[in-house]
């Protein structure tokens, strides 16, 4: 793709297709600016007719200790962006819950209901400059199911941009696991920009190794890459 708005329209029409076939379509959404085109295009969609009433969707991650309404919380995020736009039933629309008493017990929920749909048909993933997907960082093994983990040092930094200061930034996150994505029926990994393109040559050439999460991703059959020319440039 030339650029992020033809990265951003690809996906968006490749996620309004999933629904137009299926209308009760579970949806594996992520956070970051990189899907905030593509949100800001499935708002235009369903102003013009596309209806999410029946969609079902499940975040990758959520912060520890940020409660759903803090401005830097992956719900909130959700709600400005997309929920609250889209007309989607908050009953249909999951994150985990980072302030759960019980971090483990809400993981196992996590996984449990995923499961209960019958699974993910189409999750849409962000990469980390370090090419983690969700917030499964380096070392990740490949095995895991939705699990508590420790932000990698430059994860912080990376996402310091949207807290007053890197202090700020919770040092641990609810993260789908790497088992949990690869269950999902589809999946479209989108990039953007030169500060991913060591990520994306990493995960798309390659070995496949938990040192590189999103190489994993060369072992699921149903795979889209979408991405823009700066994050390419490696291909
Ligand atoms: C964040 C999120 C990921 C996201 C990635 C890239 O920390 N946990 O889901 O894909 O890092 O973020 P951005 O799109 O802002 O570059």
């Amino acid at each position: 793709m030339n650029n992020y708005d033809s990265m951003s329209d690809e996906v968006a029409k490749l996620v309004i297709a999933k629904i137009r076939k299926k209308p009760a379509s579970v949806l594996g959404l992520a956070t970051g600016s990189t899907p905030l085109g593509v949100y800001e295009l499935l708002v235009e969609y369903h102003e013009n007719g596309v209806d999410f009433s029946q969609v079902t969707t499940f975040n990758l991650d959520e912060y520890v200790g940020l409660a759903a309404d803090h401005p830097q919380s992956y719900r909130h995020y959700m709600e400005k962006n997309l929920f609250a736009k889209v007309g989607l039933e908050r009953k249909r629309t999951h994150i985990p819950d980072g302030t759960a008493a019980d971090l483990e017990a809400e993981c196992r929920r996590y996984d449990e209901l995923i499961r209960s749909t019958g699974g993910i048909d189409l999750q849409l993933l962000g990469i980390g400059s370090n090419a983690h997907i969700g917030f499964n960082e380096p070392g990740t093994p490949f095995g895991s199911e939705t699990q508590v983990v420790d932000l990698a040092e430059s994860t912080i930094r990376d996402n310091a941009r949207f807290f007053a200061s890197a202090d700020e930034v919770p040092t641990q996150a609810i993260s789908m696991g790497i088992k949990s994505i690869m269950q999902a029926k589809n999946i479209i990994l989108m990039a953007n920009g030169g500060s991913k393109a060591d990520a994306v040559f990493a995960a798309v050439k390659g070995p496949v190794t938990p040192e590189v999460p999103a190489s994993v991703l060369q072992l699921h059959p149903s795979v889209t890459v979408v991405v823009d020319q700066a994050a390419a440039s490696r291909l």
